[in-house]
């Protein structure tokens, strides 16, 4: 189901959690656990956004977010929450100063999301640890993709770092084709493609 900006907090703070254990080795996962609920918190109230998850007797078991446009995602975020989203930044990276090479990464990371000026994108996929080949993510990518085919997208793409072996096999299975190998940060990384006609 879609989530938007007015669900209960604690279901943000799951989606921090499935975030950092199951996508610990990408970017935002360094930025701590509070300051990727608040990540969620703004990409389930973005119109440009969309935020959905499973959630079983009030407990999110997995999520999907994904983004159309070139809009910048930190401006939105920084617009959204001014005071709280750098004051829970700053705090991390006082606690946490090795992450600071990783904060400038997500800055570089989300500029140049902007000018290439994307089109529609999965940004994060993950199902906790405990509810794994369910067929969760498959509903989950698959409430995303009609998402983006109802806001008229032709097709979208997902950029998956190569040390997530268990995503790359996903999006095979979901029949994604690779557009280029790039990199996210220091992480080698692949951009794959959907296209949405051939559903
Ligand atoms: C990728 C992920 C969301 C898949 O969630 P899931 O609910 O387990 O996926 P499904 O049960 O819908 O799997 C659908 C198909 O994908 C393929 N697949 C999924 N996980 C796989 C794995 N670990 N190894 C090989 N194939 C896999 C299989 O073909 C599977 O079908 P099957 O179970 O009938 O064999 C989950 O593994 C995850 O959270 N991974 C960590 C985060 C991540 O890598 N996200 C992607 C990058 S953003």
């Amino acid at each position: 189901m879609r989530i938007t900006a007015s669900a209960p907090d604690r279901w943000f703070r799951s989606c921090a959690r499935i975030h950092r254990s199951q996508l610990a080795v990408g970017l935002l996962a360094q930025m701590g656990e509070r300051f990727l609920s608040l990540v969620y918190r703004h990409l389930a109230g973005d119109p440009d956004a969309t935020l959905m998850a499973v959630v079983e007797n009030d407990e999110v078991l997995g999520f999907v977010s994904g983004v159309r446009g070139g809009n910048s995602l930190l401006l939105g975020l920084l617009k959204r929450f001014p005071i709280r989203a750098p004051l829970l930044a700053a705090l991390h990276l006082l606690t946490h100063p090795r992450s600071i090479q990783h904060a400038l990464e997500i800055i570089q990371h989300m500029t140049r999301r902007r000018q290439t000026g994307q089109g529609a994108e999965l940004l994060s996929i993950a199902v906790a640890p405990d509810a794994l080949r369910r067929g969760i993510g498959t509903r989950l990518f698959q409430e995303l993709r009609d998402e983006f085919q109802r806001r008229g997208a032709s097709e979208f793409t997902v950029l998956v770092a190569e040390t997530q072996q268990d995503g790359l096999a996903f999006y095979a299975a979901q029949g994604g084709s690779v557009l280029e190998t790039t990199a996210i940060g220091p992480l080698p990384a692949k951009r794959l493609v959907f296209n949405l006609a051939e559903k």
